[in-house]
């Protein structure tokens, strides 16, 4: 049976107005105030495969109610509903549009959880109808979208954290950050991310015809009209470049971090990228291999999209980043770090004490700042576009053979109007993104 409980927007109206609170009388009203208080009412968009992990993840809050769930493919929102009656005992508000999530008064905040492309319209619109908004990494399809979101959860004042959840679910990047920090490492010229590239033709986990129950046309959105294509759909749509920019993009945000983290990266003067498809002989279209380098004064920023890890490096797995420093250099994964010094580990290596303050976790550091107003969450989608733009640019060096020089403030590639085509995209009708003014400040960061 369905529990009905008075959601903190419910519980917030009604404590505006003052009447039906009062009537309730004294205990009653404060028990009342304490419970809808608590509760954070979410609407899920998008239930595929990291929406389910992400969905299972705020089941187990015991504020969060799980309010509606949208998918455009009835299988996958029919899966999501059955866990949360399973779980919890009741049934969410379901939809295959997300704008009637967007409609529903008793919705907190959403979490968007679709394919690349999808990321910023239902972003952008949440904000727009009030709700604050979790969306997965990469921030954005592309670099005027990523710039949209981040202006729109200012000009609507809106809580976001974006999905790159290592940044809080681990502390090892704390650790990481206060050693680069401390200036111990010596001067660091070279910062080297890699990340393992696929070398087998990628394979489709959908059926050769469209599944009863799909939505194919809502599916594509804003991206060109096309018959259904197995290998372009769940979970594979992200190497194709109508819907992402591949596994080099998949993985970017979660290991630049740290990098822009530790090193403050804000922009480089410069973006660069060669490669190519050196394995993969299917329809796929994204790069397989790729070598991507990031100009900023007095340091570059290399990101190594490659068939095994750094060499020398292969015992930290297939995703890592390495500060090579004067005096001694650091390798870290997501949840470990080494020191090295003249071809040697240093485990006793000096450490600054500890300043980066713990997280609560990535997820509930979202929930908290849904509740406390806080708008600076760790990586609000101001700081996303921070990190995501960057990928999408080495994306666009690649695509279009050419060095970009960059102009932050204005975020638009100097002299090249090949490469400033791919900045932003042509939206299929009727699909259309609102933009908002840019505030003023510190824009290269807002
Ligand atoms: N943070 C992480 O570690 C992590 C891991 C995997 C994926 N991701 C990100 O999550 C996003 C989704 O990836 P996935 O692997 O779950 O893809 P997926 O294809 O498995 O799932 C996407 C789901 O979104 C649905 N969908 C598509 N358009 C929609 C729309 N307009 N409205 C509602 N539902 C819609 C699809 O039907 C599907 O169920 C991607 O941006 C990806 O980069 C993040």
């Amino acid at each position: 049976m369905e529990r009905k409980e008075v959601s903190r927007r419910e519980f917030l109206g009604a404590a505006a107005g003052g009447a039906s609170l009062a009537a309730l009388g004294g205990g009653a009203a404060k028990l009342q105030a304490q419970s809808a208080n608590d509760t954070v009412v979410l609407g899920m968009i998008g239930v595929g495969g990291m929406g389910t992990g992400r969905l299972r993840e705020f089941l187990k809050m015991p504020d969060v109610r799980i309010g509606a769930i949208c998918d455009v493919d009835r299988n996958h929102l029919d899966r999501a509903l059955a866990i949360v009656e399973k779980e919890k005992g009741y049934k969410p508000q379901a939809f295959g549009d997300f704008r009637r999530v967007l409609d529903m008064k008793e919705v907190d905040a959403v979490a968007v959880v679709t394919p690349d492309h999808w990321h910023a319209i239902p972003t952008v619109n949440a904000f727009e109808a009030g709700k604050d908004v979790f969306v997965e990494k990469p921030l954005s399809y592309s670099v005027a979208e990523g710039r949209a979101m981040a202006d729109a959860s200012l000009y609507y004042k809106r809580v976001s954290q974006m999905g790159n959840h290592i940044h809080n679910d681990y502390s090892n990047y704390r650790r990481v950050v206060e050693i680069v920090k401390s200036g111990r490492l010596g001067k660091i010229t070279r910062v080297h991310a890699w990340k393992t590239s696929p070398t087998q033709n990628i394979k489709s986990r959908n059926p050769e015809k469209l599944p009863e129950g799909c939505d194919y046309d809502f599916w594509l959105g804003p991206a060109p009209k096309r018959p259904y294509d197995a290998l372009r759909f769940h979970g594979s749509f992200r190497h194709f470049w109508d819907y992402s920019g591949g596994t080099f993009i998949d993985f970017w945000c979660h290991i630049t971090d740290v990098a822009f983290w530790a090193m403050g990266f804000e922009a480089p003067k410069t973006i660069s990228a060669v490669g190519g498809r050196f394995f993969q002989t299917d329809h796929t279209e994204t790069a397989d291999t790729m070598e991507a380098i990031l100009e900023f004064p007095q340091t570059l920023y290399i990101y190594s999209f490659r068939p095994t890890p750094l060499p020398g490096f292969e015992h930290m797995g297939g995703i890592g980043c390495l500060f090579e420093g004067t005096e001694a250099s650091l390798v870290t994964n997501y949840e470990t770090h080494e020191i090295w010094a003249n071809g040697k580990k240093v485990p006793d290596f000096p450490r600054p004490d500890p300043f980066i303050p713990d997280s609560p976790g990535h997820l509930r550091e979202f929930v908290d700042a849904i509740k406390s107003r806080n708008l600076e969450t760790t990586c609000n989608v101001r700081y996303g576009h921070r990190l995501t733009k960057f990928g999408l640019l080495a994306n666009i060096s690649y695509r279009t053979g050419s060095r970009l020089v960059w102009d932050d403030e204005r975020e638009v590639v100097v002299g090249n109007k090949d490469a400033n085509r791919y900045l932003r995209r042509q939206f299929r009708k009727p699909w259309n993104l609102k933009v908002q003014p840019r505030p003023k400040g510190n824009i290269a960061s807002a």
